[in-house]
């Protein structure tokens, strides 16, 4: 939500500010703005700074249209991406925002909920703001603190800033007076600098804006202020001391930000998982299967033994990720666990405390719903693990413990490969725990991990077959209702499935646990209405068999996903898509790589925008 890019440097500052506004557009917006300012200098016969904001609603490639009719010139810039809070989706409300005397700039990520307040205590005329904005409030709240002193007194007008606001921000401003300095200040929202060895100063609110002029980050804290310019960057706590950070380095690079001939990043990143699977057992599964995370779990039998449940909490694709790891978990641990949805997990009364084990799944790191779990569970002593994708991300940098995805950098908003990444951390943590606690034997732990090595092979076999599935998508993209059932493990699969066809094709599509359909969902069937089934082999194959035939009795058109050589279905299912055979319980690597090409198929052919579908964000920061 909100895309944010500061530059200093010798490029074209409108390019840069752009280019890293596109590597964002993954975040949802609705608008995008950048200001440039052009202080006067030798060469130049410009007598005073100008600053040049352009902006306006709609894509980035717009205000690149714009940029072209009118270029901006000057040596450091800011850009944003708005995705619409307080105020519609209008130019004037589009960032970048100055005070009301224009002396300074700014972009804001985040909400500020003491805004309404603010602007009765500045007691500015009403019909003196431009924008309906709190964005605007903050400019003007800054203009207020800082009398006009210079860069020192700058950074006690931020501080004085911070102590102020309410809510989560992340702010980088320019001041007209203070020239080739950027100030970011950051509160909930995230915000990341960096400096190449061409003496350019960056920052934005995540790496991929950054990537392509430095691998080597810092991640701010909350409270934390950067000053930014062509000598470097310094830093200063909330309470205005002076700080040294640490760099982080970002093993992503460039090349992996881009679609690599791909039509789409959804496409690719799909197509990645097979390799996303090898890099996320990689050192944790061995050649023989057996699991070890002690290079990066501090724990010990006795820690694993003090625990009396585990609590997985996540949001969207990532609960449905944990809730595939639940049932996994429950075969082989003899802990209570239970998975929640984290906009619910922190209003519950659940027993919560130093005998949990509390595992946070978030691809970004940045989920607000998921970060306020995480602090509730902390808070009441739960031992907080976090599974993510960004190493640096908030989320990471709050817990005890840490396991990555490695999956690379996820650009399409509807998550593919850090689902499969997720599925396959949360398989080698149940192993562990089962492992530590003794609950596991030698040779299942061997049986499960031999054959998780060999699934990115049976991956890559599915994605062979994606003409089936395209011409599976012709047959069924006009249809506007569909139903998604599976049992046990593959229920969630089932919601997975669910969930990328409404958010990339915006066609309604409901999931249930196939026994369940009988008691409700069956009214809708019709012919018009597809029953997506996933039934691979397992236990609870012939169940599931009894319910295609309940929607077949009903003439709704069946799509059944199953196991190859499965031929029970060829005369019960209008269509049938084999996937590999493997353990059952992990039959979940396998079916969800269909239900992502599938809808991916549909939504291109209704002409969806697929890596960027409306109102969605890649992270959503709001609670
Ligand atoms: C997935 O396709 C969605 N865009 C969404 O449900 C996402 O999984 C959810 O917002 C959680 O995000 P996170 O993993 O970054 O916390």
């Amino acid at each position: 939500m909100c895309g944010i890019v500061g530059y200093i440097g010798h490029r074209n500052v409108a390019d840069v500010l752009v280019k890293g506004l596109q590597s964002l557009e993954y975040r949802g917006y609705d608008s995008a703005g950048i200001a440039v300012i052009d202080y006067p200098d030798e060469e130049k016969s410009v007598q005073s700074p100008a600053v040049h904001i352009v902006k306006g609603v709609g894509k980035v490639a717009e205000l690149k249209s714009m940029l072209a009719a009118s270029p901006v010139s000057g040596r450091q810039g800011i850009g944003h991406t708005r995705w619409a809070t307080h105020g519609g989706v209008t130019e004037i409300n589009a960032h970048p925002h100055s005070d009301l005397s224009s002396r300074l700039v700014l972009v804001h990520n985040g909400i500020v909920e003491n805004y309404r307040e603010l602007r009765a205590e500045l007691s500015v005329p009403e019909e003196r703001y431009k924008s309906e904005t709190d964005t605007e409030v903050i400019a003007q709240l800054l203009s207020s603190l800082y009398a006009g002193g210079g860069a020192r007194e700058m950074i006690g007008a931020l501080v004085a800033l911070h102590g102020r606001l309410r809510g989560s921000f992340a702010l980088v401003i320019m001041v007209k007076d203070i020239p080739g300095k950027i100030y970011c200040l950051r509160k909930g929202s995230p915000l990341v600098v960096g400096f190449s060895e061409e003496g350019e100063a960056l920052c934005a609110s995540d790496v991929p804006a950054i990537l392509p002029y430095t691998q080597d980050v810092v991640y701010l804290d909350d409270g934390d202020i950067a000053e930014l310019s062509a000598e470097g960057m310094r830093f200063w706590s909330a309470a205005g001391e002076s700080l040294e950070k640490n760099e982080t380095h970002i093993d992503w690079d460039v090349s992996m930000v881009d679609k690599g001939g791909y039509s789409h990043y959804m496409l690719k990143e799909i197509n990645e998982q097979g390799a996303v699977l090898r890099s996320s057992m990689a050192r944790r599964l061995s050649g023989e299967g057996e699991v070890d995370l002690s290079a990066e779990l501090p724990w010990t039998k006795e820690d694993a033994l003090a625990w009396k449940r585990i609590h997985i909490v996540a949001c969207g694709t990532s609960y449905y990720a944990s809730l595939v790891a639940e049932r996994f978990l429950e075969t082989i641990t003899d802990l209570d666990i239970r998975v929640d949805v984290a906009s619910e997990y922190r209003y519950r009364n659940l027993p919560v405390g130093p005998d949990t084990l509390a595992v946070f799944v978030s691809q970004s790191g940045e989920t607000a719903d998921t970060l306020a779990a995480e602090r509730l569970a902390k808070a009441r002593g739960a031992r907080c693990l976090a599974v993510t994708n960004v190493i640096g991300s908030t989320l990471a940098r709050e817990v005890d413990d840490i396991l990555q995805l490695k999956a690379g950098p996820e650009i399409g908003v509807a998550a593919t490969k850090t689902f499969m990444g997720q599925m396959a951390v949360l398989y080698l943590l149940s192993l562990y725990v089962g492992k530590l606690r003794g609950t596991l034997t030698e040779a299942y732990e061997k049986s499960v991990g031999g054959e998780l090595l060999l699934l990115p092979y049976k991956i890559e076999s599915i994605l062979q077959q994606q003409e089936l599935l395209y011409r599976l998508a012709i047959l069924h993209s006009d249809a506007r209702d569909f139903l998604f059932l599976g049992r046990g493990v593959s229920f969630p699969v089932a919601l997975e499935g669910a969930l990328k066809l409404k958010e990339i094709s915006y066609i309604h599509a409901e999931a249930y646990a196939a026994g369940e359909m009988k008691h409700g969902p069956i009214a809708l069937l019709d012919p018009r209405v597809p029953v997506v089934v996933i039934t691979p082999q397992d236990d609870l194959h012939e169940k599931t068999f009894s319910n295609i035939l309940e929607a077949k009795a009903r003439k709704a058109p069946v799509i059944a996903i199953a196991s190859e050589g499965d031929r029970s279905l060829d005369s019960a299912a209008d269509n049938v898509f084999n996937v590999p055979t493997t353990l059952p319980v992990l039959s979940p690597f396998l079916t969800v790589v269909p239900l992502q090409l599938f809808a991916f198929f549909v939504a291109k052919l209704l002409g969806c925008d697929i890596d960027q579908p409306r109102n969605l964000a890649k992270s959503v920061t709001v609670e």
